[in-house]
C-alpha cells in the first residue's frame, strides 16, 4: 500500500472479443475463459489487498466512456484488435492520466503483419506479451510492486513518437 494507506485501485480493461476466450482460436489464446482468468486475478488482488475492477466491451466508445467515467489507479489494458487501429482509445487513456500496463495473450509481433502497428505499446508502463493469462497476474504484480515503491507515474504527454 502507498504511504497514504488508501486501497489501490486496478482496472482490467479488455477489448473486443475477449469474451469469447476459451472457445477462439483456442491454439492461439489458450481454453481458459475470460471469467476464469478474472476469477484468478481477483483472488490474486485479495491476495494483495488490491481493489481490482473488470470492464469487457466489443464496442471502441464503451471502453473510451467507461475510463472517462470512471477512476483507477491504474489498468491493465488488453485492447485486443482495437491495439493496432485505435488512436481513440490511445488518446484516452492519455486525456484521464490513466498509467496502465498492456498484456496480450499471445505475441502479436510474431504474427501477421497487421498486428506489428501498436497505438499503446509506447504509452505503457510495461507489456506482457505471448505470455498467456499468466500475462494479467505479472501485470497486476507489478502495478503493486509500483504503487508500493510510489513510482506509479501518470503516463506521459501525448505527441510523442
Ligand atoms: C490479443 C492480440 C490481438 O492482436 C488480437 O486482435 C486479440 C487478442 C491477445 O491477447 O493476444 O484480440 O490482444
Amino acid at each position: 500500500m502507498s504511504a497514504d494507506d488508501r486501497i489501490l485501485r486496478v482496472l482490467v480493461l479488455q477489448g473486443p472479443n475477449l469474451n469469447l476466450l476459451g472457445t477462439r482460436e483456442p491454439g492461439i489464446y489458450g481454453r481458459q475463459t475470460m471469467i476464469e482468468i478474472h476469477e484468478e486475478l481477483l483472488r490474486r488482488a485479495t491476495e494483495l489487498g488490491i481493489d481490482i475492477s473488470f470492464f469487457q466491451s466489443n464496442h471502441e466508445g464503451q471502453l473510451i466512456d467507461w475510463i472517462q467515467e470512471h477512476e483507477y489507479d491504474a489498468a491493465i489494458v488488453n485492447a485486443a484488435g482495437l491495439t493496432h487501429t485505435s488512436v481513440a482509445l490511445r488518446d484516452a487513456l492519455l486525456a484521464v492520466r490513466l498509467p496502465f500496463i498492456e498484456v496480450h495473450l499471445s505475441d502479436p509481433s510474431k504474427r501477421e503483419p497487421f498486428r506489428r502497428v501498436n497505438f499503446l505499446a509506447d504509452i505503457a508502463l510495461e507489456s506482457f506479451v505471448g505470455l498467456g493469462a499468466r500475462g494479467y497476474a505479472l501485470a497486476l504484480e507489478s502495478i503493486e510492486r509500483r504503487w508500493r515503491a510510489g513510482t506509479l507515474p501518470a503516463p506521459p504527454e501525448a505527441g510523442r513518437g
